[in-house]
């Protein structure tokens, strides 16, 4: 399991900093950090992948390009942002844990980071909607864990069989 942003590497700090209000960064500058966090692990989930494991990513590009749309920079249009991350693994398939903006909002801890308000959440919701693609499935993420887990079982299985059966490996937004 991997998380991204990866709070942990230079870049990631970077990045945290961001998030904790502790700098400010240009929209453009602080997309390009939290693609070249993802960049930083490309090898090693390639080399992960091709030993036959199984990787679940805690969000990847799809939330990158989201946040960013979200923002409404003109300048940075859905094309050039997926263009940024072209050379990394295709997810075989995206789980979103989907609830609304207001229930999330009422979760503990919500409010302390950048993103965490209501308006812009709704924005970003709007933005992953664009996204969606054959490979996109929507969990419904306000029930118990146990209801979650049944969910996400029943999505990820039979895609983990075929990717185990040799289905091909994709690149990101091809
Ligand atoms: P987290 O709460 O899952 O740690 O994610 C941190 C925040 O960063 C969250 O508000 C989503 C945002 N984000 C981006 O803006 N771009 C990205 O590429 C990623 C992975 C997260």
């Amino acid at each position: 399991m991997l998380r991204f942003p990866d709070r942990s590497t230079s870049i990631g700090s970077a990045i945290n900093a961001y998030l904790a209000n502790q700098s400010q960064l240009d929209d453009g500058a602080v997309h390009l950090l939290f693609v070249a966090n993802r960049l930083e692990k490309r090898s090693e989930m390639l080399r992960l992948l091709a030993s036959g494991t199984t990787l679940v990513l805690d969000r990847y590009s799809y939330s990158g390009v989201a946040y960013t749309a979200a923002k409404g920079v003109g300048h940075l249009p859905m094309d050039y942002l997926k263009s940024l991350e072209t050379v990394l693994p295709a997810a075989d398939l995206v789980l979103h844990m989907h609830m609304s903006a207001e229930a999330t909002a009422r979760r503990g801890g919500y409010g302390e980071e950048r993103y965490e308000k209501l308006e812009f959440q709704q924005k970003v919701m709007s933005a992953f909607e664009a996204l969606r693609d054959e490979r996109w499935a929507v969990v419904d993420a306000s029930g118990t864990i146990e209801a979650i887990a049944e969910q996400v079982a029943a999505l990820a299985e039979p895609v983990v069989r075929a990717a185990r059966e040799g289905a091909p490996l994709g690149r990101l937004w091809d």
